[in-house]
């Protein structure tokens, strides 16, 4: 009797069994790596009125570059920089120290190199010019295809403004 039952309830339940195979979807692979590849090296020219010497464009320059992001970062930012983005997400800043350093660095990387006393170094010396900064906190790999730096403005983690704000602390006399 026990066995019929069971029997029973197999066969019914295997008669009102979904076929799932035709619900699971497969994405196509070579589809999704090609959404999660680096956009080609671009040139940009700095904006007009870029680099400026405004204390409040280069304060935010100096909270990107020490700073990883809007969780982490301790003192209230400059104006017009916030802690979050639009969409009340921690706002990501460039954590330059993690591979430079820099005048009042704190456990800086040398991936990089220094950037103390750029301006005296590179601007006053002839060897580098602002747009040579822009172009290379926007995208590197136009200066130096093999280069281990980050992207920021062709990945969109910056906007222009932010990138001619890093710049203008970055050759600014310290
Ligand atoms: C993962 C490490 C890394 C990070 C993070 C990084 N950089 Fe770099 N950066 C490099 C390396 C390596 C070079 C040298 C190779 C090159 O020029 O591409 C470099 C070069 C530079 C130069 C050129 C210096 C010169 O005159 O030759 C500047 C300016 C610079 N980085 C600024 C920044 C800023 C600003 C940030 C943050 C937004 C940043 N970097 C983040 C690794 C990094």
């Amino acid at each position: 009797m026990k066995k019929t039952v069971m029997m029973s309830l197999l066969v019914g339940v295997s008669l009102f069994a979904t076929d799932y195979s035709k619900v699971i979807t497969h994405p196509d692979a070579s589809k999704l790596i090609e959404k999660d590849l680096l956009a080609p090296p671009k040139v940009y020219t700095m904006p007009a009125g870029c680099v400026t010497t405004d204390p409040d464009a280069i304060a935010r320059g100096e909270y990107i570059f020490h700073n990883l992001n809007g969780k982490k970062a301790k003192k209230t930012p400059p104006k017009g920089l916030s802690k979050k983005t639009k969409n009340g997400k921690p706002k990501q800043y460039g954590n330059c120290v993690a591979c430079h350093n820099i005048e009042g660095a704190k456990g800086a990387g040398n991936i990089g190199p220094d950037l103390t006393d750029y301006r005296e170094n590179f601007i006053n010396s002839g060897a580098r010019d602002n747009q040579f900064v822009f172009q290379k906190i926007a995208d590197a790999r136009v200066d130096n295809p093999d280069t281990y730096m980050t992207i920021n403005l062709t990945t969109k983690l910056f906007t222009p403004r932010e990138i001619c704000d890093i710049t203008s602390y970055i050759v600014a006399p310290k």
